[in-house]
């Protein structure tokens, strides 16, 4: 019995004497409503199930869910129901609504063969970054009808990374779309310190200008901190500057890094309960890692950043709520190591020999345990660039104007 103990303990249960059985109290109920609920009316095919008389099996309550009667409008048993499912010849609903539970767990465990596996719902990035976008385009439109000036961003990029090239080509594209200007300064390989510094003072007196994005990273001869340390903190829209950290370690964000503010976004709109959840962080770079355990500290969570000398990986993947994939190694955390309805979120965008984009999660398998889980790609990668939009639009309505 993984998870519910974890959060309180049930107590016993008045309608049987039995040792075994005991009832969920109030708080626990109303979590596992809200999860095994949006399983249910997620996914037709467990209602089919359900309606099937299969019994739901949910690995992470070990709890199984069965339909109590007929009319199919509610459902009130989760409970270990063993063998006895009952049978159900109605046409399933389009949404069940929870309206009570019986939570009792039974000495009889539900057998393998009854079980239909609850299988992690998908973060789809792809649509919440667009409404992000969406949010975006409006306030520049909001902008324009106040006769303001629509948010400039610059776009600097040093060199012919092929990956950069792509990153910088959508971000330039995402402005486009939603109103903002973007400036761009493709600088040859050759670029020196001084030249590069010397745009940056530029754009940084630039009043058009209300974001200046440098391209990471640099070649090797350019010095990525003194770039960084240069670019204004009111016009540091990737927010990687001394000041916007600080910032954020002080639970007072101003500019917040893209992907970091990304993923809280991506977890907020699961309604990701954060408070007295285990957020384990996998990499401690300066552009992911550490600024999303600050991120996760704000919003409550219990924060452990792993790292190149974490010694057994495994045992902390293994306790976390919700994860955060971020070391850039494809295939590091196999999908065995997830903790049953753990939230995963991928960060990790690896091209393999093949040419096929993959995360640092082995997907299948953490599919198959995860609660929830974010694909790669269409899960991380839009929002990072979606997030920059936001901050250049902030920058200019609340830093600039
Ligand atoms: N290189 C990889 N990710 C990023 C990012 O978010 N911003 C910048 N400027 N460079 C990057």
């Amino acid at each position: 019995m993984v998870g519910v103990e974890r959060f309180e303990l049930p107590t016993s249960c008045s309608q049987s004497r039995r040792a075994t059985r005991l009832r969920y109290t109030p708080k626990i109920v109303k979590l596992l409503v809200s999860k095994v609920g949006a399983h249910i009316n997620d996914a037709p095919g467990l209602r089919q199930a359900l309606c099937a008389g299969k019994c739901l099996w949910h690995p992470y309550y070990s709890l199984a869910v069965r339909v109590s009667r007929p009319p199919l409008t509610a459902f009130t048993i989760i409970e270990h129901i063993g063998p006895k499912a009952q049978a159900c010849d109605n046409t399933p609903p389009k949404e069940f609504a929870i309206t009570g539970i019986t939570a009792c767990r039974c000495r009889q465990p539900v057998t393998p063969s009854e079980r239909v596996l609850m299988t992690a719902q998908l973060i789809d990035g792809k649509a919440i970054s667009r409404s992000v976008r969406d949010e975006v385009a409006a306030g520049v439109s909001r902008r324009r009808e106040q006769g303001l000036r629509p948010p400039g961003l610059a776009v600097i990029l040093v060199g012919n990374d092929p990956a950069s090239s792509v990153y910088v080509r959508k971000k330039r594209e995402a402005c486009e779309e939603t109103g903002i200007i973007a400036r761009d300064y493709s600088l040859p390989e050759n670029t020196t310190q001084e030249s590069l510094n010397q745009l940056v003072d530029d754009l940084n007196s630039d009043p058009e200008i209300d974001g200046i994005l440098v391209q990471l990273p640099l070649p090797g001869h350019l010095d990525d901190d003194q770039i960084l340390l240069r670019i204004r903190p009111d016009k540091d829209v990737d927010g990687f500057h001394p000041y916007n950290i600080g910032r954020l370690a002080q639970r007072k964000p101003e500019l917040r890094p893209c992907t970091p503010a990304g993923i809280i976004r991506l977890l907020d709109s699961i309604k990701t309960p954060y408070k007295g959840q285990h957020a384990v962080i996998v990499g401690a770079s300066n552009i992911v890692g550490r600024p999303m355990a600050m991120e996760l500290l704000i919003k409550g969570a219990t924060v452990t950043v792993t790292h190149r000398f974490t010694e057994n990986l495994a045992r902390f993947v293994g306790e976390a709520d919700i994860l955060i994939a971020a070391a850039g190694k494809p295939g590091l955390i196999p999908g065995e190591w997830v903790r049953p309805g753990a939230t995963v979120i991928d960060v990790g965008i690896n091209r393999t020999a093949e040419g096929k984009l993959t995360g640092d999660v082995v997907f299948a398998a953490a599919a198959e345990r995860a609660g929830w889980i974010t694909p790669v790609p269409g899960g991380v990668g839009p929002m990072t660039i979606a997030i920059l939009l936001q901050n250049t639009l902030y920058a200019a309505d609340q830093l600039h104007d």
